[in-house]
């Protein structure tokens, strides 16, 4: 029998989802046990649809329950820090959303306390879970994909005031940052997923579709490590919603469905450049088992790695890569200028990736 983890989800907003898709599908593997919001509406509907016994608005009272194991947490991204530095220091496993924290230097800090800690620390990237992308990320692994030639990768959402109106959207202080940060982080850490480290880009954002304070379309010019060229871009202003990536191979292209929140679920097209790269590729999927979406598939990786000891399916270290591309992205969008990683911390934007005014 599979060992049953008792999960706390702080936040009810998007932590809906995570219990809903995720960890209620999978009751052999997780229990939610308690839910914790400050609004006290959101804690009655969400507590009550999920049957929820446990209903409290003090993130201190859960770090205090003995039989928690995991701490969820899905609270505006100022908080993130503090509350992912307490769970640990309470000897929880903690999972929590993106942007997992505001800079570099915070990254480096959760780095620091995760090492030391009892509990592990997973951030969230679900887009990463769906059919169609793992296919593509296990040929790309077999090494039967070959040189990397370009990836084109777009966003192209619909946000408007309504969504605005929560209070902490669209402001420095509280969101962060704008659509490079809180919306393409997902298809930008897909990127990387698929075609490994950035070297270097050029980026340019501008506020256009809603009276906000930070950026809602940008576009950018990368260089990957590998040599190949990418192409970003993120519009919060689309009448049709779509996620989309095209990545071409020397032997293989792949492109994947237009979903706009589950861009990795099938259909992908996965078009060989020769009968030798088609052979090779059926071959390689002959044995292949069906990979759940979003939130089921993270969650039950998850779960694996927590009993075995094994690789979590999203690392501290991928969240830092996807914050280090956001860093550079927005470095390079204020200085007009092109920017190379790695970034140091003798680099500028290391302690903030804020425009000037906004930094603390
Ligand atoms: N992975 C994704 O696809 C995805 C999608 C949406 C949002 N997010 C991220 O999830 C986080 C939350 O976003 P959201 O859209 O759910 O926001 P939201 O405002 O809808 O929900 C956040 C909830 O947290 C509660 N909260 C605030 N402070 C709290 C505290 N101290 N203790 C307990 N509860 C508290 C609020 O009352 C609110 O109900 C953000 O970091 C956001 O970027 C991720």
């Amino acid at each position: 029998m599979s060992r049953i983890f008792k999960v706390a989800v702080i936040g009810g907003g998007i932590g809906r989802a995570h219990i809903a898709e995720g960890y209620s599908a999978r009751p052999d593997l997780f229990e939610v046990v308690v839910l914790c919001d400050i609004d006290p509406v959101r804690l009655g509907n969400v507590g009550k649809q999920f049957g929820i016994a446990r209903q409290v608005a003090s993130f201190d009272e859960v770090l205090a329950m003995p039989d928690i194991d995991i701490i969820d947490i899905c609270t505006p991204p100022s908080l993130h820090l503090e509350q992912c530095l307490a769970a640990l220091a309470a000897g929880k496993h903690v999972v929590c959303e993106k942007p997992l924290v505001g800079s570099l230097a915070e990254v480096d800090r959760l780095i620091a306390a995760a090492h030391g800690a009892k509990g592990r620390l997973m951030p969230i990237f679900q887009y990463r879970f769906g059919n169609g992308l793992q296919k593509a990320r296990h040929i790309i692994q077999q090494g039967l994909a070959g040189k990397p030639y370009l990836a084109t990768i777009e966003t192209a959402w619909n946000r408007d005031a309504a969504y605005y109106s929560v209070p902490w959207r669209g402001r420095f202080a509280t969101e962060l940052g704008g659509a490079l940060l809180g919306h393409a982080i997902h298809a930008h850490d897909l990127l990387s997923y698929l075609m490994g480290p950035v070297a270097s880009v050029f980026a340019r954002t501008a506020t256009l579709v809603n009276p906000i304070e930070v950026e809602d379309t940008a576009t950018a010019s990368l260089e990957m490590a590998n040599g190949a060229l990418a192409s970003l871009s993120v519009t919060l202003g689309s009448a049709r919603e779509l996620s989309r990536l095209r990545l071409c191979f020397e032997h293989v292209t792949f492109q994947s469905a237009l979903e706009p929140y589950a861009p990795a679920n099938d259909p992908w097209h996965i078009i060989p450049n020769s009968k030798a790269a088609a052979t090779a590729i059926d071959a390689a999927l002959a044995d292949w088992r069906f990979v759940p979406s979003r939130f089921a598939g993270l969650f039950a990786a998850m779960h694996t790695a927590l009993v075995d000891g094994s690789e979590l399916p999203v690392t501290l270290q991928d969240a830092r890569n996807s914050l280090e591309l956001v860093t550079a992205l927005y470095h390079s969008a204020e200085q007009r200028l092109p920017v190379d990683l790695p970034l140091r911390p003798d680099h500028p934007a290391y302690g903030s990736w804020l425009p000037e005014p906004f930094r603390g």
